[in-house]
């Protein structure tokens, strides 16, 4: 088994894990060890990492299978399992916070990008712990959160989502809004504010705003990781515990790639 280090990089997630060459095969103990800490510091970064598409791939898929992404115009011709997060090609950065995929009934265990081309200033990512969010919020509303579901669907504002693709991955899906995790057995908020129709027995309009008044009052510094990218970073993101956004605050004219694979985890639910 791969000898891993893991240091903290702030008092609410994140860590940093040493240790590991990701181009290289990973063992089972070594991925056990990995979903633990992912469960644990729900954001795990990798350092200079020098990875092909194929080596990508495979070390994700040791925190699950790969999944298919819905926006497959962005995705890698050879490897369409990696989506491909480039301004160049149309993209705007994801800067509302959210958590990836919610459109599908089994949504990913984790997000995994690869900084690939890195601009010189700004461009970050930001990770909030939302099992933080949910343990601070008062007993009441959580009662309340916990009773409640949403319903999910391809984003409504996206207007060039390819046609395969909305007939692949539109039908409604209804999730819990505080789901259990698996691996650690605590309570996170997890919802997807625009691919959320509505929450049930509410207006779509009235469940927009309550769920951009829980992201406003739940999603503070104390409770957030922000990436500083540098070229040959791997950043796995606890999808199940987290909401993530960008930041599109850097120079346009350089580039920002990141290589972004999904890997699929379980029904979310809460127990
Ligand atoms: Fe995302």
């Amino acid at each position: 088994m791969t000898r891993l280090k893991i240091a903290p990089l702030h008092p609410s997630l994140g860590a940093e894990v040493a240790g590991v060459d990701l181009s290289r095969p990973i063992d089972s103990p070594t991925r056990e060890a990995l979903s633990q800490a992912l469960a644990e510091h729900l954001a795990l970064v990798f350092r200079g990492q020098t990875l092909t598409p194929a080596q990508y791939l495979a070390a994700a898929s040791a925190f699950g299978p790969p999944m298919e992404q819905h926006y497959s115009q962005h995705n890698m011709p050879d490897f369409p399992l990696i989506g491909m997060i480039w301004h160049r090609n149309g993209q705007l950065p994801a800067e509302q916070w959210h958590t990836d995929h919610t459109n599908r009934e089994r949504p990913p265990a984790a997000t995994i990008l690869y900084g690939v081309e890195i601009p010189s200033a700004g461009g970050g990512t930001s990770v909030a712990n939302m099992r933080a969010a949910y343990v601070a919020l008062p007993e009441d509303e959580r009662r309340r959160l916990d009773s409640l579901k949403t319903y999910n669907s391809l984003d409504s504002g996206k207007t060039d989502t390819r046609q395969e693709d909305r007939e692949k991955y539109g039908k409604t899906i209804e999730h819990p809004m505080v789901r259990t995790h698996p691996v650690h057995g605590s309570r996170a908020v997890y919802f997807h504010i625009s691919k959320a129709t509505h929450i049930e027995g509410m207006a779509p309009e009235a469940s927009r705003a309550y769920m951009a008044e829980l992201i406003e009052r739940m999603i503070r510094p104390e409770i957030v990781y922000h990436h500083v990218w540098r070229k040959g970073d791997v950043l796995v993101i606890d999808d199940r515990a987290t909401m993530h956004r960008a930041h599109g605050d850097y120079d346009r004219s350089q580039s920002r790639v990141l290589w972004r694979v999904i890997v699929e985890g379980d029904r979310p639910r809460l127990v």
